[in-house]
């Protein structure tokens, strides 16, 4: 007997199913994003049929009876949260890997993903735990050159190289790891449906395979998930519904710091980032991220400004660059990079008309430093200030720190969190701070806090000397 084969089309954005092909994916709104999808079911007669049995047969429900627990019965505590000595990956899992859950970790091609999880593997390996890293991308050979490049703990990872899911299932409830790696969900497949490896059915059914076994094996398993051009992962939605944790690892190309950043997280907070750097050795974690970002303060040019964002609970330290030079013929530019385009527009706007400076026949260029996006209106006065002192051609104190968001009237706003920042600023040798009047704590140490209302007023502090 075979099965019935039922097409449908799946929207590679949200996931939803539609019985008939569309040019529009009428539940998320997005364009050209259904693709075929056949849905062999399995034929009756396995697994499930042996348990549809009892009362609940002659209701016809084909459940069976099982018995509750309160919430008290159940056991396991945070405590058993497997460390892996890597301190900054701990902290962005929330304190540690949750036995049991699910985690994916999505980023370009290139960016790390295997050498990260090749190192935790390997730091669980050495204190004890055993790991099964599955590789569907790559060969034995290719796996073990990278480690022998890693911890020499590296090598004692197991290694399963396959790309059927059923395989690996098996292989993994024989071998009951505390941690299993699937090393990439893109390339895994399920023989019970057809379509090749990566594609949105199949990558949703083997995620969904596979956090069913962690939740009953109690193994935590790691996906890593290449992310398409559109910046989200095949089947994007669906995926990171799915899984317990998602975190992104980040980098520019050019640079060799990576933010790992968790941007889901049911056992931790979210926004949490943890900062590396890539070496010949591969990842290590930066304890101190804003040395990394801030550079040296002692020579500094004009156009160049110190703010604090928050990242998760951590303050982050970054330079803000700015550069107003004479426009040529036509519109001037408004190129920024790591600040909103028209949060740039907005503020040039309200530089000219409150403070008076003149952008009108100046191209303006911004540039948060190392890759960091400014992603919080707390940046501000910086960006501001930095535009002014480029404006003005004159360096601004180089050990300030600004902190504000700007009004449509040139008023400064206080920030969230200014203890933390001026805390962090002041680690970092930065003592002379900039904020909004109403915003400046009760107590401070080692920081000489000056509250300004307006940008005018922040300008006649800084260039009326
Ligand atoms: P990789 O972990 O393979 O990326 P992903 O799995 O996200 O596709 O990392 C690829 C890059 O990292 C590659 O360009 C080489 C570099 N790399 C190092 O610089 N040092 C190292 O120790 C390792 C293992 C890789
Ligand atoms: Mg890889």
């Amino acid at each position: 007997m075979s099965a019935k084969v039922k097409t449908v089309y799946r929207c590679t954005e949200c996931g939803a199913e539609h019985p008939k092909w569309a040019g529009r994916c009428d539940v998320c709104g997005e364009w050209n994003t259904l693709v075929e999808e056949t849905a062999a079911r399995l034929p009756a007669g396995n697994a499930g049929a042996a348990r549809r049995q009892g009362g609940a047969a002659a209701l016809g429900v084909g459940g069976s009876v099982v018995a509750t627990a309160t919430l008290r019965d159940v056991r396991g505590s945070e405590e058993r949260r497997l460390r892996t000595a890597i301190n900054e990956f701990d902290f962005v899992l929330g304190g540690g890997i949750v036995p049991g859950s699910m985690i994916l970790i999505g980023g370009e091609p290139g960016i790390g993903k295997s050498t990260l999880l090749l190192q935790v593997a390997g730091a669980l390996q050495a204190s004890g735990q055993r790991v099964l890293y599955v590789s569907g991308e790559e060969s034995p050979l290719q796996v073990k050159l990278r480690a022998d490049r890693l911890s020499p703990a590296a090598a004692d990872v197991e290694l399963l190289t396959e790309t059927l899911l059923e395989t690996v299932l098996a292989t993994a409830a024989g071998m009951e790891p505390a941690v299993m790696i699937v090393d990439s969900i893109q390339t895994i497949f399920t023989a019970d449906l057809e379509g090749a490896p990566g594609n949105v059915g199949q990558v949703r059914e083997c995620a969904a395979r596979l956090m069913r076994f962690a939740k009953e094996s109690g193994t935590a398993v790691f996906v890593v998930g290449h992310v398409t051009k559109g910046g989200g992962i095949a089947g994007p939605k669906t995926l990171e519904h799915i899984v317990d944790t998602v975190l992104y690892f980040e980098g520019e190309g050019s640079l060799d710091h990576r933010v790992l950043r968790a941007t889901k997280n049911r056992f931790g907070g979210v926004d949490e980032i943890g900062v590396f750097r890539m070496t010949e050795a591969g990842l290590i974690p930066i304890e101190n991220p804003s040395e990394l970002f801030l550079g040296d303060r002692d020579h500094v040019a004009s156009g160049s400004a110190v703010t604090a964002l928050m990242e998760g609970t951590r303050p982050l330290l970054v330079e803000i660059q700015a550069l107003a030079a004479k426009a040529g013929f036509g519109t001037p530019q408004r190129v920024s990079t790591g600040f909103d385009s028209r949060r740039l527009a907005l503020l040039l706007a309200v530089l000219d008309k409150r403070a008076g400076l003149p952008f009108a026949q100046l191209d303006v260029f911004v540039n948060v430093v190392g890759g960091v996006r400014l992603h919080e209106p707390a940046g501000d006065l910086a960006v501001a200030a930095a535009l002014a002192s480029s404006v003005y051609d004159r360096a601004l104190p180089a050990h300030a720190l600004f902190l504000g968001e700007v009004g449509l009237g040139g008023e400064i706003r206080p920030v969230s969190q200014s203890e933390r920042r001026l805390a962090e600023g002041a680690k970092m040798g930065l003592t002379t701070v900039y904020l909004a009047e109403r915003g400046v704590p009760k107590r401070l140490r080692d920081v000489n806090a000056i509250g300004v209302r307006t940008i005018s007023d922040v300008f006649r502090h800084l260039f009326e000397r």
